[in-house]
């Protein structure tokens, strides 16, 4: 891994709008993977800047994010707005470009919330197994919705390219994506129940007052199948989940297997490493900027 360590939000953003310009420089085919949250937006908004004066266009790429809602289309606006409307007209990331897991499905005219999901998975035991979090529908389920759904995620499996620059965020307890705590290393595209943590942590995506309990996202091993999975983590709230992705056990600790996977996290977050830590994290890994 190479881990970069920053004074700052502001320059870890910096130092990733940098090196997504040279990757995306070096290799017009190459796409992005996008991640929502709170941590890429300063990211985001340097690239529309680099936009705004010339130096990059996003208007024949791709970008692949990570997971949605189920029940909601909040992070497919989410990504519209960041990687379309905040790029100068013609600059950004075209809307039939822009890709995001399908949380919306409909059931008699209505959207099945999480609630009606929970109703559907009581009453048709048959169709899926539990392994963790993830809710694995099985190939031969019958209920029509649980079908499309189970094909929609094969579907986006299978169109993920694999030269993509992927942006990540990290959960509180280390998710990446929505793949949560017990989540296989290996998982694909799946259905998966949120962990409290993570409802508690994003109350403010439902403000709407309908709390969704379960999400769509991209598995641990389709991130892993990335050229180049960028991890960014800012302020103290994030050590403990940075901490077991450096040397722990969580989620994001697979990307230690991964032969390309960048960490760029600003020094508050790194927190309290100690100098032997350090040096044992030197031996294994580059490490800059500490
Ligand atoms: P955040 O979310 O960037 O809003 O902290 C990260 C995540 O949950 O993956």
């Amino acid at each position: 891994m190479k881990i970069c360590v920053f004074p700052s939000a502001e320059q870890m953003s910096k130092a990733g709008q940098e090196l997504i310009l040279r990757e995306l420089k070096e290799d017009p085919s190459l796409a992005l993977g996008g991640a929502t949250g709170n941590t890429p937006k300063l990211l985001y908004g340097l690239l529309a800047q680099a936009a705004e004066s010339g130096q990059l266009d996003l208007s024949q790429r791709q970008i692949w994010f990570l997971d949605e809602y189920f029940g909601k289309d909040m992070y497919y606006k989410y990504a519209i707005n960041f990687l379309h409307n905040k790029f100068p007209k013609g600059k950004g990331i075209a809307v039939k470009n822009i890709h995001v897991p399908n949380g919306m499905y409909y059931f008699e005219s209505q959207i099945v919330h999480s609630e009606i999901l929970d109703e559907v998975l009581k009453k048709n035991r048959d169709d899926y197994e539990m392994k963790g979090p993830e809710v694995l529908i099985k190939p031969g389920a019958k209920h029509p919705f649980l079908k499309q759904l189970r094909k929609d995620t094969k579907t986006y499996e299978k169109s993920l390219p694999l030269k993509r620059v992927q942006i990540l965020g990290i959960g509180r307890e280390g998710h990446i994506g929505f793949n949560e705590v017990g989540t296989s290393d290996k998982s694909r595209t799946h259905l998966t129940v949120l962990a409290d943590s993570t409802v508690e942590a994003n109350a403010e995506d439902f403000e709407d007052g309908i709390v969704t309990r379960y999400a769509i996202t991209q598995g641990s091993g389709s991130i892993m199948k990335a050229y180049l999975p960028v991890l960014f983590a800012n302020g103290v709230k994030k050590t403990e989940a940075v901490h077991g992705l450096l040397v722990g056990d969580n989620p994001a600790s697979v990307l230690r297997k991964h032969p390309n996977t960048h960490v760029y996290i600003t020094a508050d977050t790194l927190g309290e490493f100690k100098g032997s830590e350090i040096d044992k994290l030197k031996k294994k890994h580059e490490v800059n900027g500490v």
